[in-house]
């Protein structure tokens, strides 16, 4: 009776047989045809993964594999001390929006620890969602989110890439000690939502060696994040590296430690935003270094605007309650889209404070003067700024 069944295992996941680390998802009913439904596939893979003591490695061969269901990776029931999924194919999003519809996140990963992502596509095929959007006609999905990590710690995204998705990109929500890398997220300027990489309630988030061209932000910095690096990152088309929306709740945590190096904007809504939604909250922005940044054809290089309220719905009296102060802007040039390339739109209940411009030279077009704005705003230059500052 015993050698049956041992024989049997070993027939149905023939990777035992070699390093029992190792799970391919093909051993597990995933199959890369582009058409079979391989979620289940992939999950027991998961299961079997990260049920193993030690490190374990979740392989995805070459192909396309049709993920048809938003699939949830829990870390709960884990023994395993990490788990590295290198995938070489591709991940594929139902192309019918109404499948994944109202699911919030396509590839979710909640609870889990030491995961690291390599390479590989994930495509969201967005496509026809964002038409829908964009026809104004309504009743389309909000559509999901291609790859969220939720309450998730030491987690590693290498060398990924996103494409075409029906919402954001990528989010990182309630984590610690995140690495994203060499990774790349596109999808067309004009489609709604999907910002690049989405971080909030999340400590020590950074973001190297990657780039965005997408239609909403290219990274957007949520409540509770502290912590944050970004470098050696580009980002075009899209709305540019945003720290907001923050206070829409009357309730929520700061922003602390935010580093953005070496970025390059091209043909952006924005460069550096900080943006709050005109309405109380006791929310704060607090030490923030913007720093060897160049922007090319970019319509607002360095914007505060603690006025968002979109439709003018819900602002009572207009005013945000979020604080912000000790931001430094350091060695940031290039060309303006609009007249005014510097615009600080704060509070006028809490005035930003400690606004620093240090060597800061934008253009409006390639060689006309730009105009920089100031409300609410307190702080200082030094070095070589142009326009100059209003601070
Ligand atoms: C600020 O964040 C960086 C990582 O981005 C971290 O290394 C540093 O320790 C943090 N500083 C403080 C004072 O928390
Ligand atoms: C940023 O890019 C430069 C040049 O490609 C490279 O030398 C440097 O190591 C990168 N920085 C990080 C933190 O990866």
């Amino acid at each position: 009776m015993v050698i049956p069944t041992v024989i049997f295992i070993l027939f149905l996941y023939p990777s035992l047989t070699s390093a029992a680390s190792n799970y391919n998802v093909a051993d597990f009913g995933a199959i890369p045809d582009g058409k079979t439904d391989s979620s289940a596939g992939f999950l027991r893979a998961w299961t079997a993964a990260c049920g193993s003591a030690g490190r374990s490695t979740i392989s995805v061969p070459t192909g396309k594999f049709l993920i048809r269901q938003p699939v949830v990776f829990t870390g709960s029931q884990c023994k395993s001390s990490g788990v590295m999924i290198l995938i070489q194919g591709s991940l594929v999003a139902p192309s019918d929006y109404r499948v994944l519809g109202e699911s919030t996140t396509w590839l979710s990963f909640q609870c889990v620890t030491g995961v690291t992502i390599s390479g590989g596509i994930l495509d969201g095929q967005g496509g026809s969602l964002w038409t829908c959007k964009n026809s104004g006609k309504g009743g389309c999905p909000t559509g999901a989110t291609t790859l969220g990590f939720t309450n998730s710690n030491n987690i590693v995204i290498d060398g990924m890439t996103s494409i075409n998705s029906q919402l954001y990109h990528i989010v990182i929500n309630g984590c610690k000690n995140v690495k994203i890398q060499g990774v790349k997220v596109s999808a067309s300027g004009d489609s709604p939502n999907t910002d690049g990489i989405h971080v909030q309630f999340s400590t020590g988030v950074t973001i190297l060696n990657s780039r965005a061209a997408t239609g909403d932000d290219c990274v957007s910095v949520g409540a509770g994040t502290t912590g944050l690096w970004i470098e050696n990152f580009s980002c075009g088309p899209g709305h540019g590296i945003s720290i907001g929306s923050l206070g829409k709740a009357a309730n929520e945590p700061g922003v602390k430690n935010v580093t953005v190096k070496t970025v390059k904007f091209t043909g952006t809504d924005n460069g550096v935003r900080i943006k709050s939604w005109g309405r109380p909250s006791n929310g704060f922005v607090t030490g923030v270094l913007f720093q060897h940044i160049t922007m090319a054809d970019v319509k607002n290089p360095i914007i505060i605007d603690q006025n968002y309220c979109p439709d003018d719905n819900g602002c009572p009296q207009k005013v945000s309650g979020v604080k912000i102060s000790n931001v430094m802007y350091q060695d940031i040039h290039g060309s303006s889209a609009t007249e005014v390339a510097v615009k600080f739109d704060c509070s006028s209940e809490h005035p930003c404070t400690d606004l620093r411009l240090q060597d800061v030279k934008l253009t409006y077009k390639s060689d006309q003067a730009a105009l920089s704005s100031c409300s609410n705003a307190d702080g200082s230059s030094s070095g070589f700024v142009v326009p100059s500052s209003c601070l």
